[in-house]
């Protein structure tokens, strides 16, 4: 059965699985299911069974041509996955290299989204987050390197649009206003 597939981005703790989970239950309720698929999970399985990487904050650091190779064998997993799903990614990797594509021509054309969801707020509250959240090994960088990654996410954004035809849409996810970002990400799914 053909479906749906949403890809959806933001920079590392914008709180996109956060709000993916709660909208998720939402369109359950409402008789609309949807997968949620973690690329980066994927990656890990690999990275992991291969001894390349511990923990899924290493994936980043590896050299870039390993990377993406992980990223080509997830794709290929998630392409045949039917129905409705969503794939919680990035747009793109921030790497000691410099921006790494999250979702390259070889990733796309397999994956051939119907929409592109950036997951943004402000810098200052994504670095908050960042510090508070230490269940994570977070990169450590100031607001003004976080916002670059946000403008740099919506810049690949458009190529990809130009890639597939896909739709591109934005959901901020705002302190103290989840509910927000939710009703905004189930509108875009519904
Ligand atoms: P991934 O698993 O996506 O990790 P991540 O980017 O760090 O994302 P998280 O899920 O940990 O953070 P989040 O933004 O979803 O925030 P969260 O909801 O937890 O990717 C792991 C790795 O895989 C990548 O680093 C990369 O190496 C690799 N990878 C993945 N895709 C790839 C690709 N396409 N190509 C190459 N490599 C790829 O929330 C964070 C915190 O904020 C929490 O404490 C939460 O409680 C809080 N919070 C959330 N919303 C709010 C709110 N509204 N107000 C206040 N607090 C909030």
């Amino acid at each position: 059965m053909a479906g749906k597939k949403i890809i959806i981005t933001g920079v590392p703790g914008v709180g996109k699985t956060t709000v993916i989970t709660q909208a998720m239950e939402s369109l359950s309720e409402a008789g609309v299911p949807y997968q949620n698929i973690n690329f980066g999970s994927f990656m890990f399985e690999v990275a992991c069974a291969e001894g390349l990487a511990q923990d899924r904050d290493q994936m980043r650091r590896l050299d870039r041509t390993i990377q993406k190779r992980l990223q080509k064998l997830a794709a290929e997993k998630i392409a045949a996955i039917d129905g409705n799903v969503i794939i919680d990614t990035h747009a793109s990797v921030k790497t000691p290299a410099g921006y790494l594509a999250g979702l390259p021509e070889w990733v796309l054309t397999a994956l051939m989204p119907d929409t592109i969801v950036l997951v943004e707020t402000d810098d200052d509250q994504i670095l908050l987050r960042r510090l508070s959240d230490t269940s994570r090994v977070r990169d450590m960088e100031g607001a003004a390197s976080i916002r670059e990654h946000q403008q740099m996410n919506r810049s690949f954004a458009a190529a990809y649009a130009m890639l597939t035809g896909c739709t591109v849409a934005f959901v901020t996810n705002a302190d103290h206003l989840l509910e927000h970002g939710v009703k905004a990400l189930v509108t875009i799914l519904k």
